[in-house]
């Protein structure tokens, strides 16, 4: 998969997947849209509703940015956060280090982290700070069996137009099944067949709205 760096409209960097003609980030910003939809709307109202440690699943860890905001979020909030992150195609260590997060969120005290969250060994667990464990596991969502249930998801796959494969009823079960009783998923994309899955699979739907330059986005709960 060829990937090309970009530089979103809030300054951070994203990347262009020439094969799909699709970036890891809204072009509108990438930690903007991090912030907005994995943390504000996903880890502060799952913080908010549980006691802690909260168990993360990230479908597509790609750049670490969304790992890295929440490792940020945890000492900001001294919560203890497990974090499981499934990627099927890792990046490639020289695109890792020209990605721009670490100067961009003022965080150069903990550079190390960043790097730390892609050169850790996968399908292990790893304590990158007192209150912030990582268990990355290479593979596809497709094939994973998942051993844990989790508080929060952060549904983070390309767009349903060019990996639709990634968001049918099947894959929604999945999900929906790897939840704790109450979890929920977010994601940015709130178009209308994905609110009618998820809806099916039995999850109760919310549009919130969504980061600058996106109307909606969707948080589904398992109720
Ligand atoms: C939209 S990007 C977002 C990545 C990441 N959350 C970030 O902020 O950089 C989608 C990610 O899903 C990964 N991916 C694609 N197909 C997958 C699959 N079948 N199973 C697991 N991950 C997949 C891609 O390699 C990519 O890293």
């Amino acid at each position: 998969m060829q990937r090309t760096l970009i530089k979103t409209e809030d300054g951070s960097h994203s990347l262009y997947v020439n094969d799909l003609d699709e970036q890891y980030h809204s072009k509108h910003g990438a930690i903007q849209e991090g912030k907005h939809v994995f943390i504000e709307a996903g880890l502060k109202h799952v913080a908010s509703h549980n006691n802690s440690p909260i168990r993360i699943l990230e479908i597509g860890l790609g750049t670490g940015l969304n790992a890295f905001l929440t490792l940020i979020e945890s000492e900001k909030l001294n919560l203890p956060i497990h974090y499981t992150a499934l990627e099927a195609f890792p990046l490639e260590l020289d695109l890792i280090t020209e990605l721009n997060y670490v100067e961009c969120l003022n965080e150069e005290r903990i550079k190390n982290k960043f790097i730390q969250i892609h050169s850790s060994d996968w399908e292990k667990e790893i304590s990158l700070s007192e209150l912030f464990c990582i268990h990355k596991i290479k593979g596809t969502l497709q094939e994973v069996q998942f051993d844990e249930t989790y508080h929060l998801i952060y549904f983070d796959a390309f767009g349903p137009a060019v990996q639709p494969e990634m968001w049918t009823e099947e894959i929604f079960n999945k999900l929906y099944s790897a939840l704790k009783p109450n979890g929920c998923l977010v994601t940015y994309c709130a178009k209308g067949e994905v609110k009618r899955t998820l809806k099916k699979v039995g999850f109760t739907v919310a549009a919130l709205p969504g980061p600058p330059g996106k109307r909606e986005m969707v948080r589904a709960i398992k109720t």
